[in-house]
């Protein structure tokens, strides 16, 4: 069987991990990238020469988009929180016959351990910024439901990197619950690699947590 071939779009933390994680499963891997400079400063060469394509411009731009999406079989976003850029990325998986969007969210928008109240409502005492995160988050997770496209939404909480994947992130997964406060992109990295290259997680909210004793 031919292999999944990736878009990555926005390679910040996240998306990083989402390249090399990738490459580690052999994938084909192209990235949409604003900056190309930082691109080579984040990867280095080694890693950019792996790379099948590098695109660069705006992944609000439907014409970037279609390029970019040419032979893609799986697109994979390291931004969230952007309403503009899921309308635009939804909208251009379903013009280009791309067999699923995985986006970033967040743990304020699946559901608190009873599987009834929202997360945000539990979270709330930690700030102002959880409603604020619930509805952004919200918009675009709308957006994409409304789009008539294969998905997987990962809700995270915190996410930084840690140098290393655990032992067993696939054990932490839930589906529309809170996993926990965080998960290290390189955790989130592999859940939505799996999520991008099976179809055990389509149309659903996920979350995953990376066990206590990372920083
Ligand atoms: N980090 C967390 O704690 C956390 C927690 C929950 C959810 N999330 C969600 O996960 C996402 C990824 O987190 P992160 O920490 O990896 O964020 P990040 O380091 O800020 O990376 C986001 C990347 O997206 C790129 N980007 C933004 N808009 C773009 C556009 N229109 N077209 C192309 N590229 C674009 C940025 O590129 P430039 O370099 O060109 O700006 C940046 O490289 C966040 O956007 C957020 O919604 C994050």
């Amino acid at each position: 069987m031919k292999p999944l071939r990736v878009l990555i779009v926005g390679v910040g933390g996240l998306g990083k991990c989402l390249v090399l994680e990738a490459l580690e499963r052999d994938l084909p891997v192209s990235v949409l990238v604003r900056n190309q400079e930082k691109l080579r400063d984040d990867l280095g060469e080694a890693t950019l020469a792996k790379l099948e394509n590098i695109h660069v411009g705006d992944g609000t731009d439907a014409q970037v988009l279609d390029k970019a999406m040419q032979d893609i079989d799986v697109v994979l976003s390291g931004r969230g929180a952007a309403p503009d850029l899921a309308r635009e990325l939804a909208a251009a998986v379903k013009r280009n016959g791309v067999k699923k969007l995985c986006w970033p969210g967040g743990t304020t928008n699946v559901m608190a351990e009873d599987g009834i109240t929202p997360n945000y409502k539990e979270l709330q005492h930690l700030g102002s910024w959880v409603e604020q995160a619930y509805a952004l988050h919200g918009a675009c997770i709308d957006i994409i439901r409304k789009a008539g496209i294969n998905y997987v939404i990962f809700c995270p909480g915190r996410m930084q990197g840690t140098g290393r994947r655990s032992p067993d992130v696939q054990a932490t997964i839930r589906i529309n619950r809170d996993a926990g406060p965080f998960v290290s992109y390189e955790d989130a990295a592999w859940v939505l690699l799996e999520a991008a290259t099976t179809d055990s997680y389509d149309h659903q909210l996920i979350s995953a947590a990376t066990p206590q004793t990372a920083p």
